[in-house]
């Protein structure tokens, strides 16, 4: 089967992934692949259309990133974005200059809706520039087909040969119309037939898996959360039990949380499941701990040792499988910024596992793609839909020292917060909520006693990217019946309080 696929040439930017996922929200698979892939590589892949990708390079500059300019004579429809859009230009014999000051930001562009790449698109239209570098001359043949006002050339078109390149970037949630944009040149330039969905990445994806892992072994740290679990239903559906996948159970999951996950992957799913209830290990080492950090460090190390410990019993495997996906591959790529509060389930591999390769099946998804993915895998919804979940889980929910008791009172409260959000129906809405338990006491009076008591502290937030977040606004009855319900329900706490900081200056977690 000759599949349909649409390629992106990374050329350095930030938005290569994003513009894939545009692509592919328009039913049209799409992979993103380096600069320099090799035209015969190219060739057998036999994309509908390629796109390149902006990137921070200047085309003048000697190490810039460049392809051969023979890619044009291919015969696939080619979009050039940004950096993409000037690249195509100077290869084809246009000018690039560079302007005195950067355009940056949402812009009025007025299109020519005569080109195929602007059907539908209204004649002026919001869209994101970001460049210093313009393209001051086209290349021969090609026509001028948007301009803004302090850039004339702000893309062009060379129909007979299917070529296109702006100057903005469509992919961009700020360009009002760029999915628009995109569609057209999926459909009205390459003539894609748009049959892709999930439902062939999941199968594509297990049948590549298949071939590559062979008979050989797979070993999967399995945490419950969204990303490893899909990643462990898709290796068992090629590979089954040459599967086997360790879940370690610290103590500090959600209330049932351990026999949930336990639950799913020995019924549902083939593969090896083994389950390490390793508690009481975690409550020892935690023991008089107080300070944040540190007590993310213990449980990282202490989860590697008794993770190593398991896996040494499997002895050598071949393969070891973690769920990264595209968005960690960003943020474990920045290096540079202040260390805020350590992650530890990015690059926390475990450091004496004997296996020969790791292997990342959604590294190329963003989360809600990879939700899609669980979903047809036929993973229950409520893991596909599961909120983020730290990795030292309730450990930074107590604030101060860990104790079986207090683990079980945030547990509880937790759980009925969670209900009583659902049953609202604002659990989907939510970006991350959950109970948190302070280490402040304070007096209460319950009956005709006096009581001298824990307070929970109740968290939501709405955020896109985790890295800056709103308090979300939950209607008062529901808080008013989660902190009755609480202080009925949950032994030794007197108090609710909500928090309504945002992100900064607050964290989410409190530790
Ligand atoms: P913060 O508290 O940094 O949280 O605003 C941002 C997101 O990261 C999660 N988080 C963690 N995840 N290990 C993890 O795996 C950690 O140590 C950790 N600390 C915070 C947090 O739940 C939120 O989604």
């Amino acid at each position: 089967m000759n599949k349909e696929i649409v390629i992106v040439l990374d050329f350095g930017g930030q938005y290569n992934q994003l513009i894939a996922r545009r692509v592919r929200e328009c039913n049209v698979y799409c992979e993103v692949l380096p600069y320099n892939t090799s035209l015969e590589r190219i060739k057998e892949i036999a994309p509908k259309g390629i796109i390149f990708t902006g990137g921070p390079a200047s085309v003048y500059a000697e190490d810039s990133p460049k392809c051969p300019k023979e890619i044009f004579d291919l015969g696939i429809p080619v979009l050039g974005i940004c950096y993409g859009a000037q690249l195509m230009n100077h290869l084809l014999g246009g000018v690039v200059s560079k302007a005195p000051v950067r355009e940056y930001g949402k812009t009025e562009v007025t299109v020519n809706r005569d080109s195929k790449l602007f059907k539908d698109v209204n004649e002026t239209t919001i869209c994101w520039m970001s460049h210093t570098d313009y393209i001051s001359k086209p290349a021969d043949g090609f026509r001028i087909i948007a301009h803004t006002d302090s850039c004339p050339v702000a893309a062009v078109e060379k129909p007979e040969q299917n070529l296109y390149a702006v100057q903005f970037h469509p992919e961009v949630m700020h360009t009002q119309e760029g999915t628009k944009m995109l569609r057209n040149f999926l459909y009205e330039v390459c003539s894609c037939t748009g049959d892709w969905k999930m439902a062939s990445f999941t199968e594509e994806s297990i049948k590549k898996l298949r071939e590559k892992i062979g008979d050989k072994k797979v070993l999967c740290a399995l945490s419950g959360g969204v990303d490893s679990s899909v990643a462990a239903v898709m290796i068992s559906k090629a590979v089954g039990k040459q599967l086997t996948c360790i879940f370690v159970d610290h103590g500090l999951l959600r209330k049932n949380e351990g026999d949930e996950v336990e639950e799913v992957f020995t019924t549902q799913f083939d593969l090896n499941f083994i389950r390490v209830n390793a508690q009481q290990r975690f409550y020892d080492k935690l023991k008089g701990v107080e300070e944040p950090e540190k007590k993310r460090k213990i449980i990282g190390e202490e989860f590697i040792r008794v993770f190593e410990e398991e896996a040494k019993k499997i002895g050598a495997v071949d393969y070891f499988v973690q769920g990264t996906i595209y968005p960690d591959v960003i943020e474990s790529g920045l290096g540079k910024s202040a260390v805020i509060k350590s992650h530890h389930n990015v690059g926390g591999l475990p450091d004496y596992v004997d296996f020969k390769e790791i292997i990342e099946p959604l590294r190329m998804l963003f989360k809600d793609e990879v939700r899609r993915a669980g979903l047809e895998l036929g993973i229950p919804e409520r893991l596909v839909f599961r909120q983020p979940f730290p990795g030292p889980g309730l450990a930074i929910r107590i604030i101060g020292e860990v104790t079986p008791e207090k683990v079980v009172m945030v547990q509880d409260a937790d759980a009925i917060y969670r209900e009583e959000i659902a049953k609202a129906g604002l659990d989907r809405q939510i970006g991350q909520y959950f109970a948190a338990l302070t280490n402040m006491r304070s007096v209460g009076v319950m009956g005709d006693e006096r009581t001298y008591d824990y307070a929970v502290a109740l968290r939501a937030v709405t955020t896109t990217d985790f890295m800056t977040a709103e308090a979300a606004e939950i209607p008062w009855e529901i808080l008013g019946k989660c902190a009755s319900r609480i202080v009925n329900e949950v032994k030794h706490v007197n108090r609710v309080l909500f928090d309504c900081t945002g992100k900064p200056p607050a964290t989410i977690e409190f530790e």
